[in-house]
């Protein structure tokens, strides 16, 4: 698999890719680190690595469509087969989408489908959840909206800071989003319209109740937890 990852901003999910890549965990080669934004910390983490970058600042196109059509023109100049945004806060149009048919992952700091948008974990700490986490999903038109590869829950804490939530989230993040580009590079994923298949992958033991295992926040006590 040759890897294009698009970052906007910090690129510390960029940093797992790498690290899980450098350490044989992932059946893929990074062929380019792409952003829009030519001050990304992310692609300082790229170079660091001797991994090639590409830069077009979405702001010199007038339309979308258009600047869709230069990224892919980029990256399939780098040959890359797969696309993983991590970070890459830009919607894509089918001029993207269709040059990469459902070969395109984002990852998300939230349980979709609640809080889609670029604040997802400020936006569930708010909103007072008692289950918090991320979702990788393939990307389609719609925000933040495609099928779900894999999602991981934690619980929250009534009152914490949206910042603090955030930095709970990214650290399970760095965990799904390499799993889930090591099943797509070892061509393990099948879709059934949005639901999809992971090939040989676990299946979460049940107890005798047929429920189970499951993440309930506060605990239940113990009349209720059996
Ligand atoms: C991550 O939390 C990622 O889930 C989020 O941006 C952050 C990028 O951090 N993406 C979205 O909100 C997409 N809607 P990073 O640059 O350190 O990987």
């Amino acid at each position: 698999m040759k890897l294009a990852v698009l970052v906007s901003g910090s690129g510390s999910n960029l940093q797992s890719i790498i690290d899980h890549v450098e350490a044989g965990h992932i059946a893929a080669e990074i062929a380019v680190v792409f952003s829009n934004k030519e001050d990304a910390y992310g692609l300082t983490r790229a170079r660091n690595h001797g991994i090639p970058t590409a830069v077009i600042q979405h702001t010199e196109f007038t339309d979308r469509e258009a600047f869709d059509a230069a990224m892919v023109r980029a990256l399939q100049e780098h040959g890359a087969d797969t696309v993983a945004l991590a970070g890459f806060m830009r919607m894509l149009t089918p001029v993207f989408l269709n040059a990469f048919p459902m070969r395109v992952l984002n990852i998300h700091p939230a349980l979709l489908p609640s809080f889609p948008g670029t604040h997802g974990q400020h936006d569930a700490a708010t909103f007072g959840v008692r289950l918090a986490g991320c979702t990788v999903h393939f990307v389609d038109e719609k925000m933040d909206h495609g099928p779900v590869v894999i999602q991981a829950a934690l619980p929250v804490t009534p009152g914490i800071a949206g910042d603090d939530l955030a930095g709970q989230i990214l650290r399970l993040e760095h965990r799904v989003y390499p799993q889930a580009l090591a099943w797509m590079a070892q061509d393990r994923i099948r879709l059934d319209g949005r639901i999809v298949h992971i090939e040989g992958s676990g299946v979460p033991v049940c107890d005798t109740d047929g429920v189970g295992p499951y993440l309930v926040n506060p605990p239940l006590e113990d009349d209720f937890a059996a």
